[in-house]
């Protein structure tokens, strides 16, 4: 399936010079947000996934349907002070911006088989904090799953020696 005719491609967002890859028309479509689900479910798959963490706000949207998909858990990575209890915590750079991320201590148990799902790899600070609080943890990142990655941007540098899997490149 073409997945690329349901991005919505938006000039100058959030800042002059940024073209922000819109998601929303992908998952407003059922049958292209099942395909792409079930392409990451399948990689989860023969990765022997156990457990999917997703970062705030849009690897909620990715992560949460391949997790019901496959029968497993998902744990939400939260900007700073969303999340209720006690957690861990590491501070990342994004195309536009700088944030803190954090994770509960007790989403992932050690020695857990984890992926990272995202919406989209840009510069690679997201993957790369994310990577860190499941490490922090003892959990073991098996692999990364994305609908889409910015190649000219080198995400991929941060996470060296991390499996990656896309199914859109731009
Ligand atoms: C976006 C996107 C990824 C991240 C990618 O999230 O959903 O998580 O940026 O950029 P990076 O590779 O340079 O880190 P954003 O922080 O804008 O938050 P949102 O999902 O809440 O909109
Ligand atoms: N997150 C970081 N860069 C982005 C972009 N260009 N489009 C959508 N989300 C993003």
């Amino acid at each position: 399936m073409d997945l690329k005719q349901y991005i919505a491609d938006v000039k100058d967002f959030p800042e002059k010079g940024i073209i922000f890859r819109d998601i929303s028309p992908l998952m407003a479509d059922g049958e292209a947000y099942r395909y792409a689900t079930n392409e990451i479910a399948k990689y989860a798959k023969d990765k022997g996934v156990e457990m999917i963490v997703g970062p705030e706000a849009r690897g909620f949207i990715v992560g949460c349907p391949v997790a019901y998909e496959l029968g497993i858990g998902f744990a939400p990575a939260r900007k700073k002070g969303k999340l209720p209890r006690e957690t861990v915590e590491v501070s990342y750079g994004l195309e536009y911006g700088s944030d803190v991320l954090q994770i509960h201590k007790d989403a992932i148990k050690p020695g857990q088989k984890v992926m990272v799902c995202d919406d989209l790899l840009a510069t690679g600070g997201t993957i790369a904090a994310t990577i860190q609080l499941i490490e922090k943890l003892g959990g073991i990142v098996v692999g990364t799953a994305f609908l889409i990655e910015l190649t000219d941007l080198n995400g991929r540098a941060q996470i060296e020696g991390y499996d990656i899997f896309t199914l859109m490149d731009y």
